[in-house]
């Protein structure tokens, strides 16, 4: 609705948004009468009437007189517009008046509310706003918040309207408040577990430290029998008085546990405003992904997120019709068959065999999913899309063309599927466990007090390693009360075992980012046609400024290739990491016998303590806080049958409960606490700088350099209304593995 009025060329004197527990339509009947029908449901009036003649129209006027006092009013219907749902209604006078009043516009804007689960339409959004003409300034402040106040009490009485017996909100909320208080998991438990934590630190740290580490095994879970955690990559004894957090790190641990508290004071009304549990989890402090919370039931979101999502570790090209499961061989995406998408290389796959045999713990879901995504074009735009979703052998193959809600369930199924395996295997597995044997072993191996430029290289790269899985060890997968036990569909002792299976296979060499790359069929010059996958763009970027950093070290510090077979620090570095009684890396080279090889083990490192973590661990408040967009648990499975299921059954689905919700929204804020530590910016570490500053100048400029490229390049998909991906910009890119 647009006026011609200058009065209106700048923003509302008063502004209020709400939500109506109501389709649109409804909402609307109830609202449009403008006279005497409005007492029915807004309670804040003793009389109102049209005045004569008396039709209920444009040009009408209405007469009315608040139960609070005295005054009778006197409002025009300047427009009303059935078809947009909205309406203008000036003041035209008061009785008695009031001094300085001279105009006041008032609009009312319905839209219809999508629900962010199943994408139907329950509810109504309002807009509500005027435009006052008074003075002195006093007066129109005072009308102000009148008008404030009157506009948001309609609200809720015309959510009391259709709200009578007050069973939605707020019988739930008082619930989601009792949940709080007693669950070990909520945020209070999060509280008490880590102050516990503390007290294990300082009993820990108090054991006599030897000047050589050692090492321990992971303890078996009595649950599982006969899987050996022993064979998981080894961990450091006790905690060693150098490695425990400090207290700054401590400190900013707890700061963000406050700021998640302080976030949940306003969660009531901001689930009044929204009806979205999710986002109203979300407050001033944490802020929130207000993109994810508006895209993620789209299909291309969905597939987009397996490129540049929280999970860019799994997704590969198909380049034989035997890769994919038979099931789902005879699928299309716009008339092209699964062969015609994989000889136009536009066909992707994201496959979980690691849930295979995966019993999920207790009342909770997840199956050995498998996504088939397919690159395609429109108006010059390349993007991903879905073709379809397997989750088990026995179950139908789902599709864009499946029953809504059906779909929909699939989807959260392989996103919860591709969570567990993105946490236990790639996140705390290869990201913070597997590293732990090279933290202990360079410790050994290039102790403090020795000087080596090995050490000065790779000391800031174990930063606080050993302190973060300490408490990750005695709290996400601890033997008394492990906090993935109820929260993800495998629970602890599963999550381990995929994490011991994934690490069987796992090899120093193969795991190296390229090598990783090329087995999913993704190359540096990105012949397989695949476009927009900022991982593999930026990480071959990154990956070459670290392979140019340690040739220039290696360069700097050794004069040719026998003095570094000759080293006896780098040999005895390899057999305490080979060594099966201390960090038996079995694939760690035998040797390391000349400057080309140095270099590349020490790139690998360094690749493997900061990129091949912070990928994972960075993306997980940006795509896993808004809980429906990467659930970590499922709560429902995959009914049988072909009929579609009810938005009923898919909300239960979903982890619905409070605790639930803010665990998982809790944990990805702690988790993306950034480090104080980064490659570029004015947290740069420099750890040559005394050594050999040329070659520290060289690799500072080549951050910089590729810091500026990404920047630029996510500022363009700002512009285009997309995600960026910052995850690899060495100026956000912390060089060890600390939270
Ligand atoms: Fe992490």
């Amino acid at each position: 609705m647009c006026s011609e009025s200058a009065l209106f060329d700048r923003n509302p004197d008063v502004e209020v948004f709400g939500i109506v527990q109501a389709p649109i339509h409804k909402v609307w009947e109830l609202f449009r009468p403008f006279g005497k029908e409005n007492l029915e449901w807004w309670k804040i009036y003793e009389t109102m009437e049209i005045l004569p003649p008396g039709n209920d129209k444009v040009g009408c006027i209405r007469r009315f007189k608040l139960s609070v006092q005295d005054t009778i009013f006197d409002e025009l219907l300047v427009a009303r517009d059935d078809e947009n749902f909205s309406e203008q209604y000036d003041f035209v006078q008061v009785e008695p008046p009031i001094p300085g009043l001279k105009a006041i516009s008032t609009f009312v804007e319905f839209s219809p509310f999508l629900n962010p689960i199943t994408g139907t339409e329950t509810a109504t959004k309002v807009r509500w706003y005027s435009y006052t003409e008074a003075s002195p300034l006093p007066v129109k402040q005072e009308l102000m918040a009148m008008q404030n106040k009157a506009y948001s009490g309609a609200i809720k009485y015309l959510n009391s309207a259709f709200n009578f017996s007050g069973k939605s909100k707020k019988m739930v909320l008082p619930n989601y408040a009792k949940q709080l208080s007693s669950n070990p998991t909520s945020v209070a438990g999060f509280m008490k577990n880590l102050y516990q934590i503390l007290e294990q630190v300082h009993a820990d740290v108090a054991v006599e430290q030897t000047e050589k580490w050692k090492y321990q095994t992971y303890e078996n879970k009595p649950e599982l029998p006969d899987v050996d955690l022993t064979k998981l990559p080894r961990a450091v004894k006790g905690l060693p008085h150098s490695e425990a957090l400090d207290p700054t790190r401590q400190g900013m641990f707890f700061k963000r546990i406050n700021e998640v508290l302080y976030s949940e004071i306003g969660i009531k009304d901001r689930f009044a405003d929204s009806g979205d549990i999710y986002q109203a989890v979300a407050g001033r402090y944490t802020g929130e992904t207000r993109y994810i919370i508006d895209n993620w039931h789209k299909d291309r979101e969905f597939a987009s997120q397996f490129l540049n999502g929280l999970n860019p570790m799994t997704i590969k090209i198909v380049k034989d019709v035997e890769e994919v499961p038979e099931n789902m061989r005879g699928l299309n995406y716009k008339g092209q068959s699964i062969v015609d998408l994989i000889c136009a290389k536009r066909l992707l796959m994201v496959d979980l065999p690691e849930l295979k045999n995966v019993k999920p713990y207790k009342d909770m879901y997840t199956y050995p999913a498998t996504a088939l995504i397919v690159q395609d074009s429109e108006k010059g735009e390349t993007f991903v899309d879905m073709v379809g979703i397997r989750l088990n052998d026995e179950l139908p193959v789902y599709t864009p063309q499946s029953p809504k809600n059906r779909w929909m369930l699939a989807k959260l199924h392989m996103k919860s599927a591709d969570n567990q395996v993105m946490q236990f295997i790639w996140h705390l597995g290869f990201g913070h466990i597997a590293v732990e044997p090279f933290a202990v072993a360079f410790h050994n191996s290039f102790p403090p007090d020795v000087d080596h430029p090995i050490r000065d290289l790779l000391a800031p790269h174990f930063k606080d390693t050993i302190g973060i899985n300490y408490v990750a060890r005695h709290t996400l997968i601890s033997n008394v009360m492990p906090f993935t036990d109820k929260t993800f569909s495998t629970g602890t002792a599963q999550g381990l075992e995929i994490m011991l299976n994934a690490w069987l296979k796992w090899d120093f060499e193969a795991s190296s980012f390229p090598r990783q790359l090329s087995e999913r069929g993704f190359d540096r010059e990105q012949s397989d046609g695949i476009e927009n996958y900022y991982y593999r763009e930026d990480g071959f970027k990154l990956w070459d400024i670290f392979g140019e950093y340690t040739t220039d070290f290696v360069n700097a510090a050794y004069t040719n290739d026998d003095d570094v077979a000759n080293d006896t620090m780098i040999k005895q570095w390899v057999t305490e990491m080979r060594d099966p009684d201390k960090a038996d890396i079995s694939s760690f080279p035998e040797n390391i016998s000349s400057k080309k090889q140095l270099a590349q083990v020490l790139q690998n490192i360094i690749w493997k303590t900061s990129a091949g973590h912070a990928i994972l661990n960075f993306a997980q408040f940006d795509y896993g806080s808004y809980v429906p967009n990467s659930p970590i648990a499922m709560l429902a499975p995959m009914p049988e049958g072909e009929e579609d299921i009810s938005d009923e059954y898919l909300k239960t689905a979903l982890p619905h409960t409070l605790d639930r919700i803010l665990f998982q929204f809790t944990a990805s804020y702690l988790l993306t606490e950034p480090s104080r530590f980064r490659f570029a910016g004015p947290d740069a570490i420099a750890p040559l700088e005394k050594r050999f500053p040329e070659v520290q100048h060289r690799a500072n400029l080549r951050f910089a350099a590729l810091s500026a490229d990404i920047k630029v390049r996510n500022m363009k998909l700002k512009d285009a209304g997309k995600l960026p991906y910052p995850y690899l910009d060495p100026e956000n890119l912390p060089p060890s593995i600390d939270i």
